[in-house]
């Protein structure tokens, strides 16, 4: 089963943080909880013990301080994927550039928000620990002085989607390692939690679905994260239409779609009018794209949108699917619709790309037999991870990193200093001083689960360093 979809992101960063801009503190402690979301318990990833994780919701420029607790059995980092922390690839939060957080120790991050408005996630990038959870949003909201092109909506709801396995993290990371395919995944989570029982034969009993509450006649706005390890979500709410107007920190033209296919690692804003009569409930749907859907009908995720009036429960059929099960025109339409080509490239493609309008995003989909050209504008100096979103082949190792160098400038310079905090390993490892653990794992369990990781990370650091 090929994923459809190779994403890459581009996670790049800011910093020079201004003392006159606010600061924003978070204390989080990451460990592991107990949930069913598919009827079985398992551990599962939560961030203070909230499972999908807190929202962040911030204002540009200001800066923004999280003290991550690792509660875990193993090395984590957080990643804010999108957030343009220009300049500071230090709190990137990605092997490379940053050594992991040991179990039981925590570290700060400490970086600024800027250039960037909108709706983002962050999530910990190791170890397919992603397919656990760990992951929660970030919004970034714009300071009252800069405008916005739609009216303030009377809601802001975050909704995360993405397929899940019942299977957890490590015993997935063990499939990869023995060279096997994950399959088919159990189901689709919304929230965290499984569908709404819409068809007794596919939704056991027993299952907590998602609820979104709202009041007729108003405008909300949804922000949907595809969380996923590699599936490519179909994503719709029954008679509603969606009017897409940003995605992750860039505003687009408004545009109404009845469904749009949000692929791993997206994140979309829609305006969704309440202007239906409440008949019933609706359904929130999020079905698996560009595979056999008879095959897969079991892997939808159903939410429920129950208007403050609403007059009984939705049942039914699922609003349908766009019905071009193995033609990827219409997703690429839309993706183009959205401002990004088929066929093969050519150097004559450079000719036809999007430069005028093209969105800024952090994020990217490549159609099998077709390419996406990405334009990256080298302006923060550091090292910068790019890679594919899709959990599965980035842990078997899709990804890259840049080091993109200012002639004028060089380590602290245009380049951020690394922070006093730094944590250091594999080779550099003596330079660490021990933390005193907030657990109980010993310092030698760690020291050898992070030997695993760390050539790369001395490589480019020890680059940096000679910069
Ligand atoms: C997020 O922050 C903005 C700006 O401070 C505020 O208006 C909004 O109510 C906050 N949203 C939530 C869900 O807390
Ligand atoms: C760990 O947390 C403590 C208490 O909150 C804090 O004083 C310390 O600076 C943190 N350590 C790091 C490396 O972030
Ligand atoms: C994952 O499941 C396996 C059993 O299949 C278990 O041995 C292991 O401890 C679990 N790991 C976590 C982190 O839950
Ligand atoms: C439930 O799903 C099964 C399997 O896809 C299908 O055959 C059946 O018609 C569905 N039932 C209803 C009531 O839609
Ligand atoms: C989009 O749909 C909303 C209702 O859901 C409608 O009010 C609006 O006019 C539509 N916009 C466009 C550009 O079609
Ligand atoms: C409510 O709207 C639905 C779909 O738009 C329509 O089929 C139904 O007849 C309406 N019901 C009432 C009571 O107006
Ligand atoms: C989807 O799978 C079903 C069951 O295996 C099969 O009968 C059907 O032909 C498949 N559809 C396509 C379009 O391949
Ligand atoms: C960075 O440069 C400033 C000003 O030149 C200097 O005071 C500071 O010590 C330097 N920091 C590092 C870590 O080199």
């Amino acid at each position: 089963m090929a994923p459809v979809a190779a994403l890459l992101a581009l996670a790049f960063l800011a910093g020079a943080a201004l003392a006159a801009d606010p600061y924003a503190f978070f204390d989080w402690d990451v460990s592991y909880i107990t949930a069913s979301p598919l009827g079985v318990p398992q551990k599962v990833i939560a961030i203070n013990k909230q499972f999908p994780g807190p929202v962040m919701n911030v204002t540009t420029n200001y800066n923004v301080v999280v003290n991550v607790l690792n509660s875990l059995d193993e090395p984590l980092l957080i990643t804010w994927d999108g957030i343009q922390q220009r300049k500071n690839c230090w709190q990137d939060g990605v092997l490379g550039t940053n050594c992991p957080i040991p179990p039981g120790w925590n570290w700060t991050y400490n970086f600024q928000v800027k250039d960037q408005i909108g709706s983002f996630f962050y999530f910990p990038p190791l170890s397919m620990q992603r397919a656990a959870g760990g992951f929660g949003g970030i919004t970034v909201n714009n300071r009252a002085v800069i405008s916005v092109p739609f009216d303030t909506p009377d809601g802001d709801i975050t909704l995360f989607i993405g397929d899940w396995y019942k299977k957890n993290h490590t015993d997935l990371r063990k499939m990869l390692d023995a060279g096997k395919e994950l399959g088919m995944p159990d189901g689709v989570l919304m929230n965290g939690k499984g569908p709404y029982k819409y068809n007794d034969s596919l939704v056991p009993d027993g299952i907590e679905y998602e609820t979104i509450k709202v009041e007729p006649g108003k405008t909300y706005r949804f922000r949907v994260h595809n969380v996923g390890v590699s599936t490519s979500l179909n994503f719709r709410i029954q008679n509603h239409n969606l009017a897409i107007v940003e995605t992750e920190g860039s505003y687009t033209m408004k545009q109404n779609f009845t469904n749009l296919d949000i692929h791993v690692g997206q994140s979309y804003s829609f305006l969704v009018t309440m202007d239906q009569n409440a008949s019933s409930d609706y359904y929130i749907v999020a079905s698996p794209r560009f595979v056999n859907e008879s095959v897969w009908a079991r892997v939808t995720g159903v939410a429920i949108l129950q208007y403050s009036n609403s007059k009984g429960k939705a049942s039914g059929p699922l609003p349908d699917p766009p019905n071009d099960e193995y033609d990827k025109t219409f997703s690429m339409n839309q993706a183009r619709s959205i401002r990004m080509d088929y066929g093969e490239w050519t150097e004559n493609s450079r000719g036809t790309y999007n430069k005028w309008d093209g969105v800024s995003r952090c994020t990217t989909q490549v159609f099998p037999g077709a390419w996406t050209a990405v334009m990256l504008s080298l302006d923060s100096p550091g090292v910068w991870n790019v890679r594919t979103e899709n959990l599965d082949t980035w842990y078997l190792g899709q990804e890259t990193y840049i080091r993109v160098v200012d002639p004028a400038g060089g380590y602290n310079v245009t380049e951020m200093v690394a922070p006093d905090n730094m944590l250091y390993c594999g080779l550099l490892k003596d330079k660490q001083k021990a933390q005193k653990p907030h657990g109980s794992s010993s310092s030698s369990t760690f020291a050898a689960k992070l030997n695993g990781y760390l050539v790369a990370v001395l490589v480019l650091l020890a680059l940096a360093f000679i910069q």
